[in-house]
C-alpha cells in the first residue's frame, strides 16, 4: 500500500514502515531509543517488533487502560526519562490510543520535546488516535483536558497486531471507521449494507485517508477538523461519566452512542432524513450493546456538556449532519431536544 503523506511525516504500511524506522534510527544518531508499552502490547506486539528492528532499545512499561491515561502515569515515565534519557532520545509508542496519546504528550513535553514514533496496535488507534497529532491525557475526570498538538516523525500501520485484539476492542475501532464514513460519505453504502464489522485493508486505508485529509486542511481545529467531532460531544460526555464507574465504556462504544444521539439531533436541527437515522441505528444496534444512562448520569451529562472544550459562551455546540458526507459546524441545540434524542437512543 502506498504511504499516506501527512504534514511533516509519513504514514507507512507494513514492512516498508519498519524499513523506514530502521533507516531513521540509524541515520539520526539517537543517543538512546525508548519503547513505551503496556502489559498487553508487551506480551502480544513486542515479540513481533523485535524481529523487525535492527537497533536496541529500552522498554518503559505502564499499566494498560484509560484509567491510567493521567498525570501520575506521565510522572512515572518522565521520572524514568529524567534518569535515562536526554534531548537526543527517541520514544516509540507501541500500543492503542492511550499509549499513542500519552506517549506523544510525554515525548513532546520532555526537555521541550524529543522525537516520537507511533506504532498503533488497536483498530481504533490505527484509523484514528495515532493520526492527526493530538496528544494528551485526562485530567480531573475530564477527557483529554491537558494536551498539545505535536507531530510524530513516523507512523507505522501493520494490521498484524489486530490478530490478538479482542472483539470488543475491534468493535470500538469500528465506531471511528463508521464515523469517518458518515462524515465523508466514503464506503458508507458498503458498511451500512453489511450486518458485521468490516475492517479490510481497503477500509482501514480509506479511513486513515479521510482523517488525514481533514487534518491536512485544518490541523488546529479551526473549521473543517470539527467534522471529526461528529458523535463526540455526547460521546465524550458519556465516556467521562463512565470513567470512574464500574461499567467500563470504551471510546468507540461511547462514540457510537454519541453518533445515534447526534444523528437524531441532525434530523431535528438540519432535517437529516429520519429513515436513514433509523437504518443506521438498527445497523449499529446489531453490533453494539446499548449503554445504559441513568437519570442521575443524564444530569451529570448536561453539566459536562457545558464544560466541553468546543463550547463557548455557555452554549452547547454540535457538529451535525445535513446528509451523509455533509457536515455543518457550530449548531446550537436546546436541552429539551438533547433529552428527546437520549430518549430516542434508549428506545
Ligand atoms: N488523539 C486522537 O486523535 C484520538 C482519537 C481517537 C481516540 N483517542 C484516544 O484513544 C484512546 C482509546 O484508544 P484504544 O481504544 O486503542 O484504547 P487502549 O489504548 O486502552 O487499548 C485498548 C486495550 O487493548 C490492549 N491492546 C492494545 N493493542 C493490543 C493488541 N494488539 N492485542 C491485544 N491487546 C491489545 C491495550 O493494552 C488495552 O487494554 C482514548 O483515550 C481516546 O481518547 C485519541
Ligand atoms: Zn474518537
Amino acid at each position: 500500500m502506498k504511504p499516506i503523506i501527512s504534514s511533516s511525516y509519513s504514514i507507512i504500511f507494513n514492512q516498508d514502515g519498519y524499513n523506514e524506522l530502521n533507516l531513521i534510527v540509524n541515520k539520526n544518531n539517537y543517543s538512546k531509543v525508548f519503547l513505551l508499552v503496556d502489559e498487553n502490547t508487551e506480551k502480544h506486539c513486542l515479540p513481533y517488533l523485535y524481529k523487525k528492528v535492527d537497533f536496541s532499545f529500552q522498554i518503559i512499561k505502564i499499566k494498560s487502560g484509560e484509567h491510567y491515561k493521567n498525570l501520575d502515569t506521565c510522572n512515572e515515565v518522565w521520572e524514568f526519562l529524567n534518569n535515562n534519557a536526554d534531548r537526543k532520545s527517541l520514544l516509540i509508542n507501541l500500543g492503542g490510543g492511550v499509549i499513542t496519546d500519552m506517549g506523544g504528550f510525554i515525548a513532546s513535553t520532555f526537555k521541550r520535546g524529543i522525537d516520537f514514533i507511533n506504532i498503533p496496535t488497536t483498530l481504533l488507534s490505527i484509523v484514528d488516535a495515532s493520526v492527526g497529532s493530538k496528544t494528551g491525557i485526562n485530567f480531573n475526570s475530564l477527557k483529554n483536558q491537558i494536551g498539545i498538538f505535536s507531530d510524530p516523525i513516523l507512523i507505522i500501520i501493520d494490521t498484524v497486531y489486530l490478530k490478538t485484539l479482542d472483539e470488543r476492542n475491534i468493535k470500538s475501532g469500528y465506531g471511528e471507521i463508521f464515523k469517518h464514513s458518515l462524515i465523508s460519505g466514503n464506503l458508507f453504502e458498503e458498511l451500512i449494507n453489511n450486518s458485521k464489522v468490516l475492517y479490510s485493508d481497503k477500509i482501514i486505508y480509506n479511513s486513515i485517508n479521510v482523517k488525514n485529509n481533514i487534518v491536512l486542511r485544518d490541523r488546529k481545529e479551526e473549521n473543517i477538523r470539527k467534522h471529526l467531532n461528529f458523535g463526540h460531544t455526547i460521546g465524550h460526555a458519556i465516556e467521562s461519566i463512565k470513567l470512574n464507574s464500574d461499567s467500563k465504556v470504551f471510546h468507540g462504544e461511547a462514540v457510537i452512542a454519541g453518533i445515534i444521539i447526534e444523528l437524531y439531533l441532525s434530523h431535528k436541527a438540519l432535517n437529516f432524513p429520519i429513515d436513514i437515522v433509523r437504518k443506521i441505528k438498527e445497523h449499529l444496534e446489531n453490533i453494539f450493546d446499548k449503554i445504559y444512562i441513568s437519570s442521575n448520569e443524564i444530569k451529570h451529562l448536561f453539566n459536562l456538556l457545558q464544560f466541553d472544550k468546543k463550547n463557548f459562551s455557555n452554549k452547547v455546540n454540535f457538529v451535525l449532519l445535513k446528509d451523509i458526507g455533509n457536515c455543518e459546524v457550530d449548531i446550537n441545540v436546546k436541552n429539551e431536544i438533547i433529552r428527546e434524542a437520549i430518549d430516542f437512543y434508549n428506545s
